[in-house]
């Protein structure tokens, strides 16, 4: 057997014990060197009656942030009246979006990923889970449709954007052509490389994939001089560069390997990146990402989602942002490595010396100060 066969074999005989026994200290991720432990000091910001906000943008003027929610809404934080308001829906369809977290209506209600805002224009794009590319008005309301489908075919899992006001052009990813979002651990576990990241060109309507085959294209954002554009690959724990001026157009390359999965990434003033992680990535995601095959059998498993869950993110939930310079190099790692106030971070986006946190799995949000 090569190694990579005994290894995942070893990892499957262990699978079942794991979920018998709960041995957390075994399924725990190895600890990332630099790390700083700090991020339970984030101050909590509850959603009430919200959940999962995953993205979020400040507009314009520098209000808000905005956040989009489990329920379909889009909130905003009005911070002088310490209180979220209701600020934009992508679906008309919505008297029965009534629960807060309703995996079976995600496709009706909507499910607003990633948030950005036009600099220019003040309008709120919005890249919608099922229901593709939206925008709204700097009022809010009911967002209008801008992209939702490529060669005939619906977008299945739209995630996240980033706009060149300047070209007139938005970047934004589609994670899956196969599975839905709330299908999102069979996308991973199946070793499903359907994942693109592709470009609307605002002044011809145009949509062209730039770059497809990815496992789970997840979170992108632009370079502070817009030469790259930057895609995370949540499967494969990996963030592609594709750049998009000098002499390597049109070119790709790896441009940083990490030690888990990879959410959104979202560009500070300073031109670094900061890559929020779902997860680390602990021994047995580990052999699940180096043999595809494992993952297939444990989609097969007779476990739930929360145990299969637990085993991918190597048991104790937790929370974990990465900072990286513009060569893709790791600058910092904030963690609350015990998930004492924060776990499962899809975003940080930094603003006045603070890292605004999101999570697609709490009802809250987390503000740290840098
Ligand atoms: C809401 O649910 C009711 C009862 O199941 C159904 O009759 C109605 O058509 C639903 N409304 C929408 C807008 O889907």
């Amino acid at each position: 057997m090569k190694p990579g066969l005994i290894h995942g074999a070893a990892a499957l005989a262990a699978l079942s014990i794991f979920v018998a026994f709960n041995f957390n200290h075994l399924l725990a991720p190895p600890i990332i060197p630099q790390s700083q432990d700090f991020l339970h000091k984030a101050e909590i910001n509850h959603l009430i009656g919200a959940f999962g906000p995953e993205s979020l943008a400040f507009d314009a003027n520098g209000d808000g942030p905005y956040t989009g929610v489990a329920d379909g809404r889009i909130l905003k934080w009005v911070g002088a009246e310490r209180r979220w308001i209701d600020f934009a829906v992508t679906s008309s369809n919505r008297e029965n979006c009534t629960r807060p977290f309703a995996l079976d209506m995600e496709h009706i209600c909507g499910r607003p990923l990633g948030l950005r805002f036009d600099r220019k224009t003040g309008d709120l794009y919005i890249a919608d889970a099922y229901l593709g590319l939206h925008v709204v008005g700097s009022n809010g309301g009911l967002a209008s449709k801008l992209v939702t489908e490529f060669e005939g075919k619906p977008l299945v899992f739209t995630n996240d954007i980033d706009i060149d006001e300047d070209e007139n052009v938005l970047y934004f990813s589609d994670s899956s052509t196969i599975f839905q979002r709330r299908q999102f651990m069979a996308s991973v576990l199946s070793g499903d490389r359907t994942g693109r990241l592709m470009k609307y060109d605002r002044s011809t309507k145009e949509v062209t994939v730039l770059l497809k085959g990815l496992a789970f294209a997840n979170g992108v954002a632009l370079s502070k001089d817009r030469s790259f554009v930057l895609i995370a690959e949540t499967s494969t724990c990996r963030i592609h560069r594709l750049w998009l001026k000098g002499s390597k157009t049109g070119q790709s390359e790896i441009f940083s390997e990490l030690p888990g999965f990879p959410d959104n990434i979202r560009r500070n003033s300073e031109g670094e990146f900061w890559v929020a992680l779902h997860s680390k990535k602990g021994p047995i995601s580990h052999a699940i990402v180096a043999n595809p095959w494992i993952g297939k059998i444990v989609l097969r498993l007779p476990i739930n989602f929360k145990q299969l869950h637990y085993l991918l993110v190597g048991g104790k939930p937790h929370a974990t942002v990465i900072k990286l310079n513009e060569n893709g190099e790791i600058v910092k790692v904030l963690e609350d490595c015990e998930g004492k106030s924060l776990k499962f971070i899809s975003e940080a986006e930094e603003k006045d010396g603070k890292l605004w946190l999101g999570s697609v799995l709490t009802p809250s949000i987390g503000v740290y100060s840098l």
